[in-house]
């Protein structure tokens, strides 16, 4: 078979370290592959004023799956500052690469699995019965809907003309904000569209099937938010009957499930959410799997097969000058793991996890973030492993 060839999307500050971490676990589980590198992040910025140039569009256009660091974002004014002289003057406005390639190829499923490792000492813990402690095994597969929602960026400062005019239209708008002068009015919008609800729905409900989930959880807030929450919802019983007639469909609210979060976390199986409270459940639960460190994701667009595999976290600026990268690289490595399951080398993807499995529950070699200490340059000397540690280590149980 020819060999693939996978697009690297380094970016800024950590995403670097842990790419390079990662990609040399893939290697060492013999997993073939040509890796080209895209430009993207703050470098271009500063220098092209675009941080997501077309070049890095045209290689994911051709090669479809990417694995990708992190990029540093900096609010509009900042970010303006640090361009070139020669591109200070021409009103460039910085937006950021990662929502811009996600709008692009249209990614709008995205998929954030949180799984307990056995051993991590990271891991929630609570009170039984008998005030003896419980360790939950938690195994949720959240699906965020990745491109609409209240991160579809449709907003307005001091709306105007027709907006206003549409807004006052609405009889709740008028009788509740009709009063405000319009300068002390924001509004973002929280748009949500059948096609869009349709595919993350579907996408839920075909992980449930494929991994002998009985039910889905629609975490939304139909209740209130009636016309977008209350349609994801109702989809989701339609597509029940129609298609799914043994995935039944369980209906939770974001805030009370925030709430149960420590209490039952190992009661939840597959999860499907709008953008916002799809990012809010997701990182509820990867903090009871032990954080950013091992919050890994995937992000694809069903029709094109266009795919790109990152870890939750950002690209920690903090860290990034260090002469030894210091962060835990098992959320990259992960990432990669999700995407040999995309393209279907799940033994690769099995051997990988097993390793990282038995590293973490040796529970021998273990970054900062493992050790519970603060980040820092000295964490190394004071026993924490490297970034580049923690790979070796996983390198050395492939088996
Ligand atoms: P961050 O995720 O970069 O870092 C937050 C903190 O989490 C770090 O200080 C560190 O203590 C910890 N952390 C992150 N990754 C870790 C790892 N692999 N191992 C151990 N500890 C880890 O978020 P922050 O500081 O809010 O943002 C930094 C920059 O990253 C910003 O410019 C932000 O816009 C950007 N960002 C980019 C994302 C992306 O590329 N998808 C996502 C989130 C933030
Ligand atoms: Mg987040």
């Amino acid at each position: 078979m020819a060999k693939r060839t996978i697009v690297n999307l380094p970016g800024d500050g950590i995403g670097r370290s842990v790419l390079d971490a990662a990609i040399r676990v893939l290697d060492a589980a013999g997993f073939e592959a040509d890796y080209v590198e895209g430009d993207i992040g703050w470098e271009f910025w500063r220098t092209e004023g675009n941080p997501l140039p077309q070049r890095t569009l045209d290689l994911l256009e051709k090669h479809k799956v990417a694995l990708f660091g992190a990029i540093t974002s900096k609010p509009k004014d900042e970010a303006a500052e640090e361009l070139v002289p020669e591109l200070k003057d021409k009103n460039l406005v910085y937006s950021s690469p990662i929502v811009g390639l996600r709008q692009h190829f249209g990614l709008d499923i995205c998929l954030r699995p949180c799984r307990t490792y056995k051993g991590n000492p990271l891991n929630f813990i609570r009170r039984g019965a008998n005030k003896d402690i419980e360790e939950p095994m938690v195994n949720a597969a959240i699906f965020r809907q990745n491109t609409e929602g209240l991160y579809g960026g449709v907003e307005w400062a001091n709306p105007q003309g027709v907006v206003y005019d549409a807004l006052m239209s609405h009889p709740k708008f008028k009788k509740n904000f009709g009063h405000v002068p319009q300068e002390e009015i924001s509004v973002s919008t929280r748009i949500f569209t059948k096609k869009a609800t349709e595919r993350i729905l579907r996408a839920a409900f075909e992980h449930a099937k494929e991994f002998g989930f009985d039910n889905i959880t629609v975490c939304e807030k139909p209740n209130v938010i009636r016309e977008t929450s209350g349609m994801m919802y109702k989809m989701a019983l339609e597509l029940h009957k129609a298609d799914y007639p043994n995935i039944w469909v369980r209906n939770t609210n974001i805030d009370a499930q925030m709430m149960w979060l420590t209490k039952n976390p190992e009661d939840y199986g597959v999860i499907v959410a709008g953008n916002m409270f799809g990012d809010i459940v997701s990182d509820g639960f990867a903090g009871l799997i032990g954080g950013l460190g091992f919050a890994c994701s995937a992000q694809y667009n069903p029709e094109t097969g266009i795919s790109v595999f990152e870890p939750t976290h950002g690209s920690a600026p903090k860290y990034a000058d260090y002469d030894v990268s210091i962060v835990n690289p098992i959320a990259m490595i992960e990432s990669a793991c999700m995407m040999l399951d995309f393209i279907k080398e799940y033994d690769y993807a099995k051997k990988i996890r097993a390793a990282v499995a038995e590293v973490i529950e040796e529970g021998k070699v273990r970054t900062y973030d493992m050790m519970k200490m603060r980040g820092k340059a000295d964490v190394i000397e004071n026993g924490a492993a490297s970034t580049d540690e923690m790979a070796d280590a996983v390198i050395a149980k492939l088996k």
